[in-house]
């Protein structure tokens, strides 16, 4: 295949990627961006299977490539919307998988057509791909170990974590000069690997529940950098290019998540920020709290002038988007104001919130983020608070030790009265307790989120 047609192939792929991600950055926009991610990604794969032109062994490489494919075929179409951060996570620890196998196989295919500098910076790249993807993978288990729950959330703080951390980083720089100034450099690059390993579960092991979002955007950006990497190791433009694109924009979605959750991005990634120095503390409240049925929500809506609906995890569990959107035409129709607010890790993915309202049609102009709509609470009548909890503690602003003090969060609590609903009074994601739940002006809604609306929207339907 002609170079020229590669080089071609290769730029128009890379374009149609920029405008897939320049897609998602919107979920109005965000079917057509991934429509141009597939087509450039078939396009990627298609040129470097002709670029192997007969070296290429199409015998194996066919039914490996059909198998993945089934494979994740049938993945995509069984995941639940709440699997999905796991989904990514698994992805993610595949991608740093496949940059430590790489790495290996370059190494032992032997770096003959490279001599002086060229051969140091062909055995520089191959230790920083096996580097980063030995952390990427361990990182990106332990992530989805703590997303699934069969690892506990709370961060695990060892009491010389940042020495730990730094003597790690130090021998991997002694093993690296040793890779490359020794003819036989396999054990370095395998006590590193080791090494890269230890450091990625020992990072992730240490962040707390609420930081969690950080963590899945920073791995994302990890997997970006292992592809890139893999691209240099493979001499192949196209994957650097793509692992770049990757990088950055992961990099940039764990710096908008840092500034969302008032978090510095190193303290996040060095761990137990907000934890206090070696435990995890936090308050606990007792009280009376107010119940309410759904008819007398009902009621109360009927008669509120200005409704804000804040949706969380619990929406997402209980699949109750739909009713959400039903009962806010509803209330529409009966000329009230009905808003949507958004806080920016609420559920357990970037945009989690936005995705499950665009798929129940709500209007994206009646979603607002959390800094356009913090300041509208004090003027809103009735709060529904849709199966959220972390994001709705006011303890984050009022408990320096709690492990989410500082994170900003929707100050739902200003309004005339505030209807939770949620099915007990289990704490959230950052396992803390939420005093919300005890003010006055709250009512609890128990049971399943899509119940309790179904229940109220029939009420409001009569
Ligand atoms: P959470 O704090 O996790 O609270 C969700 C609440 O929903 C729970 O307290 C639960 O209480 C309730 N719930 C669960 N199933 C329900 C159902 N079927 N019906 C009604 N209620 C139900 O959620 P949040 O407020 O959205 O906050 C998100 C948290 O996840 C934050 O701590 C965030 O840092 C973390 N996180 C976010 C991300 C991203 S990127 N968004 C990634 C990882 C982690 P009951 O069990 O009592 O019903």
């Amino acid at each position: 295949m002609s170079s020229g047609i590669v080089t071609g192939s290769y730029i128009i792929a890379a374009v149609l990627f920029i405008f897939s991600l320049g897609g998602l950055s919107h979920p109005r926009t965000a079917r057509r961006g991934n429509f141009y991610g597939m087509v450039g990604m078939v396009i990627a794969i298609a040129v470097t299977i002709l670029l192997l032109g007969e070296s290429a062994n199409l015998k194996l490489l066919a039914p490996v490539m059909l198998i993945g494919a089934l494979i994740g075929l049938t993945v995509a179409y069984r995941v639940q919307m709440t699997e999905m951060p796991e989904l990514v996570a698994v992805l993610h620890s595949f991608v740093g998988m496949a940059a430590v196998l790489i790495g290996f196989a370059t190494y032992l295919d032997g770096s003959d057509g490279y001599v002086g500098v060229a051969k140091v910076i062909h055995e520089v790249e191959i230790y920083i791909g096996v580097l980063i993807g030995a952390v990427t993978f361990s990182g990106s288990v332990i992530a989805f170990g703590k997303l699934k729950g069969i690892i506990s959330g709370k961060p695990l703080l060892l009491p010389a974590r940042h020495w730990i951390n730094l003597g790690l980083g130090i021998a991997s720089v002694f093993l690296g000069v040793e890779f490359v100034s020794t003819t036989d450099g396999m054990s370095s690059l395998l006590i590193m690997t080791a090494i890269a390993l230890l450091f990625g579960v020992h990072m992730v092991m240490a962040i707390g529940g609420a930081d969690m979002p950080v963590v899945v955007s920073m791995l994302n950006s990890y997997s970006g950098w292992a592809a890139a990497a893999t691209g240099f190791m493979l001499s192949n433009d196209l994957l650097i290019v793509t692992g770049a694109l990757v990088g950055s924009s992961g990099a940039i979605l764990s710096y908008i998540m840092c500034r969302a959750m008032n978090r510095n991005f190193i303290s996040v990634i060095a761990g137990g920020f907000g934890t206090g120095s070696s435990s995890v503390s936090s308050a606990t409240y007792d009280g009376e709290v107010n119940e309410i049925l759904s008819n007398e929500t009902a009621d109360i809506l009927r008669e509120a002038g200005r409704v804000i609906i804040v949706p969380g995890y619990g929406m997402a569990v209980a699949q109750a988007q739909n009713t959400v959107s039903e009962i806010s035409n509803i209330l529409n129709d009966t000329k009230k104001d009905v808003r949507f607010a958004i806080h920016p890790v609420a559920g357990r993915m970037p945009g989690h919130m936005n995705v499950l309202l665009a798929e129940a049609r709500v209007s994206y102009d009646v979603v607002f983020e959390m800094d356009e709509i913090n300041g509208e609470f004090t003027d809103t009548d009735v709060v529904l608070v849709v199966g959220a909890n972390d994001i709705v503690n006011p303890s984050a602003l009022s408990e320096p030790e709690s492990p989410i003090a500082g994170m900003p969060v929707l100050e739902v609590w200003n309004a005339a009265t505030v209807v939770v609903l949620k099915r007990g009074m289990a704490s959230g994601y950052a396992g803390v307790d939420n005093p919300l739940f005890f003010n006055e002006n709250t009512r609890m809604l128990f049971g399943d989120a899509k119940q309790s609306l179904d229940s109220i929207l029939s009420e409001l339907s009569r």
